[in-house]
Parts: C-alpha cells; sequence; structure tokens
C-alpha cells in the first residue's frame, strides 16, 4: 500500500559502499563547480561529470534511467528539476541547479547543488540560500527526529522562517535510495498528517528541497522531462544522500559527511565506520 512499501535497511558494509559512491558523486560536483561559468554550454557540464564518474570507475545512474539521455540534470532559472544538458549556454545571473548519481558496485548516490552565476540578482542567491538551509534543516531532523515526518516539518519550518513567501515544489520529492536511486520511502519536502516510517539505522535516504521565488506549481516540458515553473519563477534545488546509522547520520555525498553544516544544528554526524 502507499506508504508502506518495503524499505531496504542497509548494513554497515553496504552503507561503506554508498560512501564510495557519494563520494564519486562529490568529485563530480566539484569538477562541475570548477567548470560553471558563462559562456559554457550544460552539455560541457555533462561531458565533465562523464570524465569524473567514468575515471573512478563508477557508473552514472542517470543515463538511461527511463530513457534519461545524459549524466546530469542541469536546470536553469524557471527549470526546477530534469533539464536536459544541451547548447544552452549559460549567461550572467542564471539560477544553474546541477543534480548528478553516480552507482559503485551496485549502490547509489545522488546530489545536487544550485549555483546563481556572476551578476547574480541577490534575491536569487537568497533563494539558493534558503533552499540549502532547508535542505540542511531536513537533514539535521533525520538525527534529531523521531519519524520521517519530521523531515518534512523541518524543511517547511526553514522555509517559513526565510519569510519570502517561497513555493516549496511538491511533485517532486526526496526518497529512498540504494541498490536503486529511488526507492521507499517518500521523502516530503513539507508536512502532513502521515507521521511516517520511524526512523532506524539502515535507512539511507535522499533530502532534495525544491523551492521557487514564485508559484510551487510546476508543469513538464514537450521533452517529457524538462520540470518548471508554472509562473516562470526562478528556482533552486539542493540534495544530498544521508545514511542513518547505529550513533546517527552521515552525509554520504558531502566530503566531510556534512560535520560543518550540522554543527550549526548541534548534530555531530557519526561515521559508520
Ligand atoms: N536526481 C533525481 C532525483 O533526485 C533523479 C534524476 S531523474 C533522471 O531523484 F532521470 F535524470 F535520472
Ligand atoms: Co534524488
Amino acid at each position: 500500500m502507499f506508504g508502506r512499501e518495503k524499505i531496504e535497511y542497509k548494513t554497515a558494509e553496504q552503507v561503506r559502499v554508498m560512501r564510495r559512491a557519494g563520494l564519486v558523486v562529490a568529485d563530480a560536483h566539484a569538477a562541475v563547480r570548477d567548470a560553471i561559468r558563462p559562456g559554457v554550454t550544460t552539455a560541457e557540464l555533462d561531458a565533465v561529470a562523464a570524465e569524473v564518474i567514468g575515471a573512478a570507475g563508477a557508473t552514472a545512474s542517470f543515463l538511461g534511467y527511463h530513457g534519461y539521455p545524459a549524466t546530469l540534470c542541469v536546470s536553469v532559472n524557471d527549470e526546477i528539476v530534469h533539464g536536459i544538458p544541451g547548447d544552452r549556454v549559460l549567461e550572467p545571473g542564471d539560477v544553474v541547479s546541477v543534480d548528478c548519481g553516480a552507482i559503485v558496485d551496485g549502490w547509489h548516490g545522488d546530489a545536487a547543488f544550485t549555483v546563481v552565476l556572476p551578476d547574480a540578482d541577490p534575491a536569487d542567491v537568497a533563494l539558493s540560500d534558503a533552499t540549502e538551509a532547508a535542505m540542511w534543516a531536513g537533514i539535521a531532523a533525520l538525527a534529531t527526529g523521531e519519524r520521517l515526518g519530521a523531515v518534512g516539518e523541518a524543511i517547511e519550518d526553514s522555509v517559513e522562517a526565510a519569510g519570502t513567501g517561497y513555493g516549496i515544489v511538491q511533485e517532486y520529492i526526496g526518497h529512498g535510495i540504494g541498490s536503486a536511486m529511488h526507492q521507499p520511502p517518500d521523502v516530503l519536502n513539507y508536512r502532513t498528517r502521515e507521521r511516517g516510517p520511524r526512523l532506524r539505522a539502515g535507512m539511507c535516504l535522499a533530502v532534495e528541497p525544491m523551492l521557487t521565488r514564485g508559484s510551487r506549481m510546476t508543469q513538464v516540458l514537450e521533452d517529457d522531462w524538462t520540470v518548471v515553473t508554472v509562473d516562470g519563477s526562478r528556482s533552486a534545488h539542493w540534495e544530498h544522500t544521508v545514511a542513518i546509522g547505529p550513533d546517527g547520520v552521515w552525509v554520504l555525498t558531502a566530503p566531510d559527511g556534512g560535520a560543518q553544516a550540522l554543527a550549526a544544528h548541534g548534530v555531530t554526524v557519526a561515521p559508520w565506520e
């Protein structure tokens, strides 16, 4: 039944392989961050990520997923998620969300970040910062909460605290992750009446809020992939893959395991090593 599908609880050994996948994703992110600037095409960024993943002996998880044609999703301005890399040339002030997944020995890592290119509108920077802050609030709730619903509560509270009337996208949400990219349970970015499953060691979850500067309503373009805001407002997307271990959380796609960002929430990360 909906919301009651079987959760894949990972062993320590499996989480350690997922950490390797997570670090490949982190390396791909770093390389794309270095390459991203006005004048570059989104296809060039895709090639940068593909090179890093291939050199690591890993596999790009998006390529071929339900027919998806690229290594990255690169979503620009009013594009929220699932933008397909191509000959689009990035421009000053663009809001660029980069999403990347990699597989190592059958185990997945998945993460996304947003950058605002130079000549940024400060309101776009604030949007990206609020989205990142909401993601970390959600991740902190995995450490401090009892049930998965705590994540959506924390994200919604964080967005409300930003106080600028951002839209929280509802059609696209976080997910369990492990031997497949998308697994139960759903990880909502907003409050519901459902408290959700109990948070337990061995759960691995992708936490990925998407915020807009306007309406939360979405539509899919003719390419059947690119998701845009209905009102044309700009959007940001941040994501990390997180493992819950016996002693706490470990952010598998963050090089420092999430230590720095979670310290601000009073959370100490607990690598499952
Ligand atoms: N990374 C997306 C997610 O976070 C999924 C990308 S869909 C794909 O769930 F088709 F591009 F792979
Ligand atoms: Co994801």
